[in-house]
């Protein structure tokens, strides 16, 4: 805590949701920044993340309401919800664009300050709060040609309620049911989305389709011999107008800020996934025998063949952990004491890893 302002510093921030978000350095600083400034109540502009399914948006959003909940100490600590997007496109169709939003910033007010607070009080709480809108790639204008209606209205309720300075909100029962105006531009918005065929999309502009040759080939010189190689990072192309083509209109793309770019997870940033997030397979499976009286040990090795299955399944990124990892556990679940050795112990190496994964392999190449 830097002592003249008594509010958290971004890099303090940061080193907390690192604890729980592995990697992805700079979602987490966006993220971090845009926090530190929401705690001093200054403007912050909105935050959009795009990153493949599995690399953490998602994580990061609960990391950020698992860090309020822990700070109550914190004088301005706004209050957070968490929604999907398709969820205001329903609210709007009942003509209520904001009401997703502000109604559950509300309750979320109602619950921090207590039910005796008056309503104005919880009001003003909600209009500074903070809204993480999930899967926001789900509500594009169009899918494949397609116009998506609904996707449209979502896009258009989010718009009403982002930096509009008087929405039309209908009070929940315990709030009296009137309808007052509320001014909620103090929010801050952090949306995020995998946008499935985005790189792609991207990639192509720059290769075959409208920039066509923009991506230049480089030089490279592997095992000896010279190669031209298309080395392209979604980052150093992403423009709005990709956005646009993938069905976010320009209107509610302008009222971004920041746009950051989620990684894909390497084999190294899986392995920590596996031991360390409190979610992993891993932990429950080491819950499952503990509570038999039996101890799980997985050696580097075994966790690593882990890790390297997992990279290799695609779109997936950590969620193929779980399934890889229950492909291998799977036997020693359904029968511990078989497995356990001396003390109790049930010890996998990368040999148990390998066999426990090769028919699956042999199985799917069979298929083919
Ligand atoms: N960067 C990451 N750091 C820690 N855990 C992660 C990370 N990415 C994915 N995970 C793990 O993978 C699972 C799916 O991650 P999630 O954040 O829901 O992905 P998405 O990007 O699709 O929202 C979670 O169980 C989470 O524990
Ligand atoms: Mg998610």
């Amino acid at each position: 805590m830097s002592k003249k302002t008594a509010t958290p510093t971004p890099k303090e921030i940061a080193a907390e949701l690192e604890r729980r978000v592995v990697g992805q350095s700079e979602a987490i600083a966006e993220t971090s920044i845009a926090l530190a400034k929401k705690l001093a109540r200054l403007p912050v502009g909105n935050v959009l993340m795009i990153g493949s399914s599995g690399t953490g948006k998602t994580t990061l959003m609960r990391a950020v309401e698992e860090y309020l909940a822990a700070h109550d100490e914190l004088a301005l600590r706004p209050v957070v919800a968490r929604m999907h997007a398709n969820v205001l496109g329903e609210e709007a169709e009942r003509g209520r664009p904001g009401q997703a939003v502000l109604g559950r910033l509300l309750a979320r007010a109602r619950e921090q300050l207590g039910p005796q607070t008056p309503i104005a009080e919880l009001l003003a709480e909600a209009r500074h709060g903070i809204a993480f809108v999930d899967e926001v790639d789900k509500i594009r204008s169009h899918v494949g040609g397609v116009v998506n209606t609904a996707g449209i209205r979502a896009q258009e309720a989010l718009l009403t309620v982002m930096e509009n300075e008087a929405v039309p909100f209908t009070l929940p029962a315990w709030a009296g049911g009137e309808t007052v105006s509320v001014d909620s531009s103090g929010l801050l918005f952090v949306c995020a989305g995998a946008f499935e065929g985005l790189y792609d999309a991207v990639f192509d502009r720059v290769t075959i389709g409208r920039d066509k040759g923009a991506l230049k080939p480089v030089t490279v010189v592997e095992e000896g011999s010279v190669q031209e190689r298309l080395e392209f990072r979604l980052g150093d192309w992403l423009r709005n107008e990709d956005l646009f083509d993938y069905g976010l209109s320009p209107q509610f793309i302008a009222r971004f800020d920041a746009v950051v770019l989620l990684q894909d997870l390497d084999v190294d940033a899986l392995v920590r996934i596996f031991l360390e997030a409190p979610d992993s397979g891993f932990h429950q499976a080491r819950a499952y025998f503990e509570n038999r009286g039996l101890s799980l040990r997985l050696s580097p090795a075994a966790v690593r063949r882990i890790a390297h299955h997992a990279a290799r399944a695609p779109r997936l990124g950590a969620r193929a952990l779980k399934e890889v990892f229950r492909r291998v556990i799977r036997p020693y679940e359904l029968e511990p004491e078989l497995h356990a050795g001396d003390g109790g112990v049930i010890l996998l190496d990368e040999a148990e890893v390998e066999a426990a994964l090769a028919p699956a392999q042999g199985r799917q190449q069979a298929a083919r």
